[in-house]
């Protein structure tokens, strides 16, 4: 196979980037353009070097996939960041079904989502600035390139982030910022992180490369929309999107999210600073935090000892607060460790520390909830967490890959554990991703 050949293929499924995903013998050609079940006449443009991998454009279409629709969004094709927006959401969420199943193996009891369009859900958003001064634009990264795509009018960002990235763009080219530019590392301006409440309250974090001349100060005493604005610096090149230092400009630096279960009409309220993790879609990321702290059919846990693991904002560390008498949360970003009370650790550290003292506190706790990052627990928390042999591990996961990895750990020959359950989530309508909720018991 080579560039220019020509070949009939149907795509079986869809790439995380939207692409079709069809096989013609050992070779995978992700085919931009072509759903899951479409047949099209497609012509190779890159046959990969290090893996059985090609990929192609279509020709011609031979058949439409039913939920197909034109995008919505004027961006796609160019932003990449909503993949499954050729798809109507019913279609979708069949989609992410079948895709956890058949390539995950992960076989959930239902795919919980909310809405019927699946548009302005998204409460947290990062922007990188680019341009140049004067015709500034805010956008995401294009696949695989420091080319920025713009995002003005984002659909799935909440209308409050879309109007707050509106008068920050204008605000940028009306000082004449400079955007700071990751091929030669010269500019300003980097990266722009919003939240909301929801309720018209903006939270917002400016990134800059320049730590003295820098124009941070004139943006933002010409922004309204913003309740409170942080400032950080991140020099170095690469696409950490964090500042090493945040100080405050102006205005309040946290904002209230609230965490409401419709089902059982429980709520938390948590504050989140500029740079905290916020799930981008509290609505459904409540549901999953409830369900995190229950078991499958929804029933609550009671007991003396939780370890809350990788807690972030401590959603969930506050429901279990309801129901244990002690809850130890573990975060390693200091801006949330702290807001729980605890001083930033990691994980592995954590469990190290429980593990090597047999009289611990936390040695025999009745329940772990873990929510890792998507690089999933790994095989030093796998492990750790087999030697703690706890009668109940919950773990969310943002990434089915590591989760599959970290459950074969969990449950397999070497592992203590026995998975009994496991709950998608839509949190992400128009892209690829799902979250899941697994719950394992302890084996003995
Ligand atoms: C997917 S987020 C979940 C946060 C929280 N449970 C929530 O839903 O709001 C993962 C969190 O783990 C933290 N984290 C990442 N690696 C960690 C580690 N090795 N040890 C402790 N915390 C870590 C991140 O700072 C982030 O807050």
């Amino acid at each position: 196979m080579k560039p220019g050949d020509t070949l009939t293929v149907m795509a079986e499924s869809l790439s995380k980037h939207g692409d079709g995903v069809a096989t013609h013998g050992e070779v995978e050609i992700h085919v931009a353009g072509l759903l899951p079940g479409e047949t099209g006449d497609v012509e190779i443009d890159y046959v990969s070097k290090q893996k059985p991998r090609a990929h192609a454009q279509v020709l011609v279409r031979r058949n439409t996939h039913p939920g197909r629709r034109p995008a919505p969004c004027r961006h796609h094709g160019r932003c990449n960041g909503c993949g499954l927006m050729d798809m109507d959401l019913p279609s979708q969420r069949q989609l992410k079904r079948v895709e956890l199943e058949r390539t995950w193996g992960i076989m959930i009891d239902r795919l919980v989502g909310e809405g019927a369009d699946g548009r302005g859900y998204r409460h947290s958003s990062k922007r990188v600035f680019a341009g140049s001064p004067g015709r500034i634009k805010l956008g995401s990264y294009m696949r695989g390139t420091h080319n920025v795509a713009d995002m003005d009018g984002c659909l799935v960002d909440h209308p409050d982030i879309a109007a707050a990235a509106d008068e920050l763009a204008a605000a940028a080219n009306a000082v004449r910022a400079v955007p700071y530019d990751e091929t030669d590392g010269e500019g300003d301006v980097r990266y722009a992180w919003f939240k909301t409440d929801g309720r018209g309250q903006v939270l917002l974090a400016i990134i800059t490369a320049e730590p003295c001349h820098t124009t941070v100060h004139e943006l933002a005493a010409r922004l309204t929309r913003p309740c409170g604005i942080a400032w950080g610096v991140n020099a170095r090149p690469g696409n950490d999107m964090r500042g090493t230092t945040l100080r405050p400009l102006r205005g309040r630096q946290s904002i209230a999210i609230e965490f409401e279960d419709p089902a059982r009409g429980e709520a938390i309220v948590t504050h989140v600073g500029p740079l905290g993790f916020l799930q981008p879609n509290p609505r459904v990321a409540s549901i999953a935090y409830h369900d995190l702290v229950r078991v499958p059919a929804g029933g609550v846990l009671h007991g003396r000892t939780a370890l809350d693991l990788y807690a972030g904002a401590g959603v969930t560390t506050r429901l279990l607060r309801r129901h244990f008498t002690e809850v130890a949360p573990c975060e390693s970003f200091p801006e949330s460790a702290r807001a729980l009370g605890a001083e930033p650790q990691l994980v592995e550290e954590f469990l190290g520390n429980i593990l090597a003292d047999p009289q611990h506190l936390h040695r025999h706790p009745d329940l772990v909830v873990a929510n890792p990052p998507r690089g999933g627990l790994g095989t030093t928390v796998c492990d750790q967490l087999n030697l703690l042999a706890a009668p109940r591990l919950n773990i969310m996961s943002c990434a089915p890959a590591s989760l599959v990895e970290d459950l074969r750990r969990l449950t397999g020959e070497h592992g203590r554990y026995r998975l009994i359950g496991a709950r998608g989530f839509d949190t992400l309508p128009q892209t690829s991703h799902v979250e899941v909720v697994v719950w394992l018991v302890g084996r003995t």
